[in-house]
């Protein structure tokens, strides 16, 4: 039985550690606050979808996983969603910046809205900037701290999704990078996690597909899907201790999509 609980120990991964997600009432912020959760994590979820963030967490152990309201691209909200966390659990040891949209699918920048435009760069940029200030505040006294970032592919590569979206996602980049450099003073790792297509409700429903569309979209890797879980298991390395002097790092979760171009390749993976 000793032994049992030995293991059952070693292989909770986050024990002791506090995580505020934000996006987690859907799609990989699901995925992750329960794999999180599973792994001994205190989990906040941030979201704007408050009765799906409230289930999540009823599903959760309802001792250690909690519920608060947050618009990502409201500071105040953001603030609080940080400071509810600390004075519930007493610290804040992983953020994980993952809220994100896609915003309108439109291929024609002549009749891209400015204003479409700039609701995708406030989410998925200001929000990564805001949830970054924030955490920042509480994890540099702490002197620790792990901050993850939700890129995609869409941040080192164009033509995959608009130029709203490639756009936010390579500042997502930029910023992970940024701040790695800044907060590396203080003990304060940051990273982001860049998927490729994930089969979630803001996929599917930007791309037009079911779940079996998405995962028969091409792949390079074959044999194997990219579902939300796989997103957040590269986010709990992340924000484990395994990946301690990890830090400004992209991880791609992409099965080699970006390091081959048909185009011009001698293994012939197009067919
Ligand atoms: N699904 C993919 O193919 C894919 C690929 C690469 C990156 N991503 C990124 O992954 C992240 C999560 O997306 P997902 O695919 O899980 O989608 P999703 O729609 O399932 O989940 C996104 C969550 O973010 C929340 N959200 C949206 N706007 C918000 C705001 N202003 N404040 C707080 N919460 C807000 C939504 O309510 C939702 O719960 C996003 O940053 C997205 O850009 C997704």
């Amino acid at each position: 039985m000793a032994t049992a609980s030995l293991v059952s120990a070693a292989l909770k991964r986050l024990e002791g550690k506090v995580a505020l997600i934000t996006g987690g009432a859907s799609g990989i912020g699901e995925a992750t606050a329960r794999l999180f959760s599973q792994n001994g994590a205190k989990v906040v979820i941030a979201d704007i979808q408050d009765d799906q963030g409230h289930s999540v967490c009823q599903e959760l152990h309802k001792s250690s996983a909690s519920y608060v309201h947050c618009d990502v691209t409201n500071e105040k909200d953001i603030e609080n969603a940080v400071n509810t966390t600390v004075s519930k659990y007493g610290k804040l040891d992983i953020m994980f910046n993952n809220a994100g949209i896609l915003g309108v699918n439109n291929t024609n920048i002549l009749e891209y809205k400015l204003s479409d435009f700039q609701q995708v760069i406030n989410v998925n940029v200001l929000g990564v900037f805001l949830g970054t200030k924030h955490a920042a505040r509480v994890m540099i006294p702490a002197k620790r701290g792990s901050i993850i970032n939700t890129a995609s592919i869409c941040g080192s590569i164009g033509g995959v999704a608009s130029h709203a979206y490639t756009s936010s996602k390579h500042a997502v980049v930029g910023l992970t990078r940024n701040t790695a450099v800044e907060l590396g003073a203080a003990g304060v790792r940051v990273n982001c996690v860049s998927p490729y297509l994930v089969a979630t409700p803001l996929a599917k429903k930007y791309f037009n597909l079911d779940e079996d569309e998405c995962l028969s979209i091409y792949s390079n890797l074959k044999g194997a899907n990219l579902l939300p879980k796989e997103v957040a298991e590269a986010a709990l390395y992340l924000g484990s201790d395994e990946s301690k002097y990890v830090s400004g790092h992209s991880l791609v979760i992409d099965g080699g999509f970006t390091i081959v171009n048909n185009g011009f390749c001698v293994f012939g993976q197009s067919v």
